[in-house]
């Protein structure tokens, strides 16, 4: 292929703008709408989550609550209720946050300006842009994950692209190539072609409309690019899940106040121990945990009673971007008269459904039904569904 030059500003702009036309995502329910409640929430939503996952999101989010006003005035867990299972929970108390700002100070009326954008909770400079030029047509450029990949890619930049000054520079790219008509489609283009055409594993190079000018392709480098950043080893961390079942199905649910990645949601008692689960660790385990909690003694000799079958236990092993964890699990049956105990102890006895709790609630309800299965016990009917 002939050395060809990048394309900048408005010829940049143009190719992408046709394309999106013909092959962009145009039937997005946020789309259109000029609606910049809509497009804030589809934003935010977006950030670390793809289009396919967010639509039924969306969709209960916003019967829920049609306007910002109704957010604004719901309950926080209802609002964590609403994103349970979408994940990186922060989002959704910025979403609260946010839409209560926007009623105290911006009338109900979201502002258009970026700078303004950005000084609501949970909108960075990308998702201001976003808004702005989706919901408002203003000129306003974008830059996240998904496009730093394509200007990484297309004007072959080396180095990783949250490194500040690559950071910076890929800025003053985005800027100076937005165009002032059409922005937003403009911007809706970049990321489709992000998300649809310049993947990060298998690039469709053949159906990209910047083919013909991409420095990456000619330099064989776009499986090289965006460079991937230098990883840092995640920590290890071990948890024994306490699975309090009571009859009638309900489970023992703590709400985590802790500041951290579950906060606000509802979990069972997560007990932080080592990787050697033994009964000296589980001794140990109970005592701080008695201490803590109160724990009626029945369920901390049931507790100690289940050393043996941890030993042999797999770990369930849940990921998440900065730490790995690992959890085993227990199940204990919580007699009627030991009900009234367990919420001394802090813990209420609620079924799943009706409280908020993150996906890894469901892996751990998983593992139990696996492991109960795998020691040939048969659980109680009608008590907790663990499947
Ligand atoms: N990712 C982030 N914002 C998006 C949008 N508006 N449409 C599709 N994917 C996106």
């Amino acid at each position: 292929m002939n050395a060809v030059y990048s394309l900048q500003g408005d010829a940049f702009a143009q190719v992408l703008v046709r394309w999106q036309a013909a092959h962009g995502r145009q039937h997005l329910p946020w789309q259109h709408t000029g609606d910049a409640y809509k497009v804030w929430l589809s934003e935010v939503m977006l950030q670390q989550t793809q289009v396919s996952t967010v639509l039924a999101y969306y969709a209960r989010f916003l019967s829920a609550f049609p306007t910002v006003h109704h957010l604004a005035a719901a309950s926080e867990q209802d609002v964590m209720q609403l994103w349970a299972g979408l994940g990186y929970y922060s989002r959704a108390r910025n979403l609260h946050a946010c839409a209560k700002q926007v009623v105290e100070r911006f009338g109900g009326q979201f502002p258009s300006t970026v700078a303004e954008l950005e000084s609501l909770p949970g909108i960075g400079r990308s998702t201001a842009g976003a808004i702005a030029s989706l919901a408002y047509g203003v000129q306003a450029p974008i830059l996240d994950g998904n496009v730093k990949r394509v200007f990484c890619r297309y004007y072959a930049v080396q180095g990783h692209p949250d490194q500040s000054q690559i950071q910076k520079a890929l800025w003053v790219q985005a800027h100076s190539n937005v165009p002032a008509d059409a922005p937003g489609q403009y911007n809706q283009a970049l990321m489709d072609l992000g998300a649809t055409l310049c993947t990060p594993k298998n690039p469709n190079c053949k159906q990209c409309p910047l083919m013909q000018s991409c420095q990456a392709l000619r330099m064989g480098m776009v499986g090289q690019l965006p460079t991937p950043k230098p990883k840092k080893p995640r920590p290890n961390l071990y948890y024994l899940a306490v699975l309090l079942r009571a009859p009638g199905g309900a489970l023992g649910l703590q709400l985590q106040t802790e500041k951290g990645v579950w906060h606000s949601l509802w979990t069972p008692p997560l007990l932080p121990c080592d990787s050697q689960v033994n009964e000296a660790c589980l001794a140990d385990l109970c005592g701080r945990w008695a201490n803590t909690y109160a724990l009626p003694t029945p369920l901390q000799l049931a507790l100690r009673r289940q050393a043996g079958a941890l030993q042999s236990q797999p770990w369930m092993v849940h990921e998440l971007t900065h730490r790995k964890m690992h959890f085993k699990v227990v199940v204990l049956d919580v007699p009627e008269e030991l009900k009234q105990g367990l919420q001394k102890a802090g813990l209420e006895l609620a079924l799943l459904e009706t409280k908020p709790v993150p996906k890894v609630v469901h892996k751990l309800l998983a593992h139990a039904q696996a492991v109960l299965l795998a020691d040939g016990a048969v659980p109680q009917q009608n008590t907790l569904d663990l499947g």
